[in-house]
């Protein structure tokens, strides 16, 4: 029988050591074919002084981009700790606030809402389809100000992928690290036209970069 693992087994310690250098150095630009810059510049477009990250990794993109300000206000939010506590360490010259949650579930902690939350690669590690785990963007209307912005990119398999890429999106899907078996480009317009006013999309290799607003 083939166990998935949870998101906290997956994004332990000894994993997070590896996670910049086969992730955002390798398989970005070679396997998925969304070089980190293209990310990483996507983030400095849409971040502001007042912003939460949900799926926080190791925290590369907070401790890398340029905050609009000197003191941001950073919220760090995963359902795995070892997440929270690498990311804390390594943009700790912030003083970041940590929610250990898990983002398909209700927020009940009270938060002072954000003015954009990003969430990057974390679409496509949620199980569900489309319409289940894009239940994420109704969770966080609650902890995002009026007019406030959601970012992120997202991986789907995609025809013009290479067969390595394929074999290894099989299986992440197999082992419970990704879910994105039925994820698509439509799939996600769809809901973020049904929880925003306004979105925009756009597709780079396997990554879809996606942005909603009220
Ligand atoms: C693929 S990593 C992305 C890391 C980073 N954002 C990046 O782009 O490199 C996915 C992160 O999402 C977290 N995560 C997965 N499922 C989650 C959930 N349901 N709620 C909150 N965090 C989750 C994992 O613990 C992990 O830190």
């Amino acid at each position: 029988m083939n166990k998935k693992l949870t998101q906290s087994q997956i994004y332990n310690e000894f994993m997070l050591k590896f996670y910049d250098l086969t992730v955002l150095q390798i398989s970005n630009q070679f396997i998925w074919r969304c070089p980190t810059k293209n990310l990483l510049d996507f983030f400095n477009k849409h971040i502001t002084s007042n912003h939460l990250d949900i799926g926080v990794g190791t925290g590369y993109y907070l401790d890398k981009c340029i905050f609009p300000s000197k003191n941001p206000r950073i919220g760090l939010m995963d359902i795995s700790s070892g997440s929270i506590k690498a990311t804390q360490k390594r943009i700790n010259r912030y003083s970041p606030e940590s929610y250990h949650q898990n983002i398909l579930e209700e927020i009940t902690a009270e938060i002072e809402p954000f003015q954009s939350i990003s969430m990057n690669y974390l679409i496509h590690c949620i199980p569900g389809n489309m319409d289940e785990k894009l239940k994420i963007f109704e969770n966080v209307q609650k902890i995002l100000l009026p007019h406030g912005i959601i970012f992120g990119s997202t991986l789907i398999f995609d025809e013009n992928q290479n067969r390595i890429a394929k074999k290894l999106m099989q299986k992440y899907n197999e082992k419970g690290i990704f879910y994105n078996y039925h994820d698509s480009k439509e799939g996600l317009e769809k809901n973020l036209a049904k929880y925003f006013n306004n979105f925009e999309t756009q597709k780079i290799g396997s990554a879809i970069l996606f942005l909603g607003q009220n």
